[in-house]
């Protein structure tokens, strides 16, 4: 089963980087449920972000909703102490650049945090039902990650679909989110599929007032 309320994480890749912590309140204070945090380190993808110390700052500023952390580097277990101090909830990898998915789930929970996996458009959905278990969360990537304000890719519906009967037959707390592209038109699509978790980043700080854009996505969900 799909929880009935979906929950919504506001990717602040697109946000003014400027006013990083009022938008964070913002976009929360908006109906955002949580803050999707897209680390970048210019070797696994072509773009470089922001690290932990950004992710301290939202914290201290008063940032107390779940923060997700999608690490799109090359070792993730570099960063998984750093994030934990820096108050993050849950560490999404890809597991391609882990050298044991286990272990770094495993370090992951040691630091209190949850542990999601991410997966690239063009890598299959493949693990370990023992690694499923302990996920919180299957990320599908719906656009080659890197970038925001990319167009979502049609071919995730199916992966949505396949995430989901693996997470209702193995574990069924596991959130099934996607990423990339979604916005007010495929959000009902993507839900349908069987996701239950959206990350939404240019469609929500792009718009003008996020909260009726929000309250505009709500409703189609
Ligand atoms: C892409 C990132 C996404 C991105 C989503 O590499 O992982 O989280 O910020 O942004 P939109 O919603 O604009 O596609
Ligand atoms: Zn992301």
């Amino acid at each position: 089963m799909t929880r009935k309320e979906i929950f919504i994480s506001a990717s602040i890749l697109s946000a003014n980087f400027a006013r990083l912590g009022e938008e964070a309140r913002t976009v929360l204070k908006a109906g955002a449920n949580g803050i999707h945090f897209d680390v970048m380190d210019h070797h696994f993808v072509p773009n470089l972000s922001f690290g932990a110390v950004v992710c301290e700052g939202l914290h201290k500023d008063g940032v107390k909703a779940p923060i997700d952390v999608h690490l799109m580097v090359d070792n993730p277990d570099l960063y998984v102490e750093p994030f934990a101090k820096a108050g993050a909830n849950v560490i999404t990898f890809h597991p391609e650049t882990s050298r044991d998915v286990m272990e770094t789930i495993h370090h992951i929970e040691r630091c209190n945090m949850k542990a999601g996996l991410a997966f690239n458009p063009e890598k299959p959905l493949d693990m370990d039902v023992s690694v499923l278990k302990k996920l919180q969360m299957i990320l599908v990537m719906s656009v080659h990650p890197g970038f925001g304000g990319q167009r979502f890719m049609r071919e995730s519906l199916e992966k949505i679909k396949r995430a989901r009967e693996l997470v209702n037959k193995h574990n069924t707390l596991c959130y099934v989110a996607i990423d990339g592209g979604i916005n007010k038109e495929n959000c009902a699509e993507v839900q349908k599929a069987g996701a239950d978790f959206l990350v939404m980043g240019s469609a929500i700080f792009h718009s003008s007032d996020y909260g009726e854009t929000l309250h505009t996505i709500r409703a189609q969900l």
